[in-house]
């Protein structure tokens, strides 16, 4: 549940005693607490660890802020000499305080709940880094892509190196599986989805097997509907995360070659009660006859009352079935 954290108090009680969003996921203890809170309200399977995909441009060297009411700003690339300023020397370093989130965070988990370390792909992280911060139409990243490509490329080369450096650290340290987040990639063109999309994600995914073959990592390439089969062979991803527009029958179709992930769409979380019930048994009547991950379809609503998510929980831990 990404950005989840907003709608439990005692998240909202620890993020008031942080300096900015940035000093929370900088500080290990505080970290690893906020990652532990939902564990140990729902009991899921498996913890997501508490970071940002933006600590990558931060540790790039680019000025990075999270303002209050706004979301995340940026100092946007604005030509090839920004991205010449960039640098992925001291990104380990810059990073180590979420490598030590990762290893307090193991250390506290019960041992049958999974750690899952994550990043933003390329694209989506770019998308930020261009566009200031976030957009509806992307027009500035796609127009500045497009019109000098050499530039675009030589920053998709950052991250790509960036970015693996970052996993590998994160498995090491104590992640034991890896998601990457493509939220942004339905707004890439067809004619450059192997390059803006599938071709960074698969070199990612190649240098983190090199280093830890059986760490699975999940894709997760939001709204690309038709396009879901091929970024799955053509990245080597080891599993799916599918938005709440994946129909059935898609969805099976995808679960025949890998795991699949999702597609509870929260806003059936943030209304509650029956809706929510149905919703929630139909998928996992439909999806858990083959490999699957039961997740919500994107992040959670920061005014999410908690109550509904502990009865999702309950749901979900009876299988589904009607109670
Ligand atoms: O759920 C978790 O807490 C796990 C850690 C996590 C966060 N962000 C913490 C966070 C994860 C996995 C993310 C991913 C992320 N961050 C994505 C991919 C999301 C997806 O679902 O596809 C994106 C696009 C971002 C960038 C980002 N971070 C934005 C746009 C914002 C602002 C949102 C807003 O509405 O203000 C954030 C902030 C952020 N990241 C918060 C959290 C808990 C909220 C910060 C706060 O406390 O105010």
């Amino acid at each position: 549940m990404r950005q989840a954290g907003r709608y439990l108090p005692e998240y909202r009680e620890i993020r008031t005693q942080a300096k900015d969003f940035l000093d929370l996921c900088y500080t290990p203890d505080r970290a690893a607490r906020v990652t532990l809170q939902p564990i140990e309200r729902f009991r899921p399977d498996a913890a997501i660890l508490f970071s940002d995909i933006l600590v990558i441009p931060d540790a790039l060297g680019q000025q990075v802020r999270f303002v209050e009411g706004r979301g995340p700003v940026l100092e946007p690339i604005s030509g090839p000499d920004d991205v010449t300023t960039l640098s992925t020397g001291r990104v380990l370093e810059h990073l180590a305080p979420v490598f030590e989130t990762v290893r307090l965070t193991r250390a506290e988990l019960p041992a049958d709940v999974a750690l899952i370390g994550f990043a933003g792909a390329p694209w989506t992280v770019a998308t930020y880094m261009f566009e200031g911060g976030s957009t509806r139409d992307f027009n500035t990243v796609k127009a500045r892509a497009i019109g000098d490509p050499e530039t675009f490329d030589r920053l998709l080369d950052l991250l790509v190196d960036s970015t693996s450096q970052y996993l590998k650290a994160q498995v090491d340290a104590g992640a034991q599986a890896l998601q990457l987040f493509d939220t942004w990639a339905s707004a890439v063109p067809a004619s450059l989805f192997g390059g803006w999309v599938t071709e960074p994600t698969r070199r990612i995914v190649e240098i983190v097997k090199a280093h830890a073959p059986d760490v699975p990592v999940i894709g997760f390439a939001r709204g690309i509907g038709p396009r879901i089969p091929d970024y799955v062979t053509q990245t080597g991803i080891d599993a799916v995360g599918l938005d709440s527009a994946v129909t059935e029958k898609e969805a099976l179709a995808i679960q025949a070659h890998v795991p699949v992930q999702g597609n509870l769409d929260p806003a059936f979380v943030l209304a509650g009660g029956r809706p929510m019930e149905d919703e929630a048994r139909r998928i996992i009547s439909e999806l858990s006859h083959g490999p699957f991950v039961f997740n919500l379809a994107h992040g959670i609503n920061k005014d999410t009352p908690h109550e509904n998510v502990e009865q999702l929980a309950e749901i979900i831990r009876s299988g589904g079935k009607p109670t």
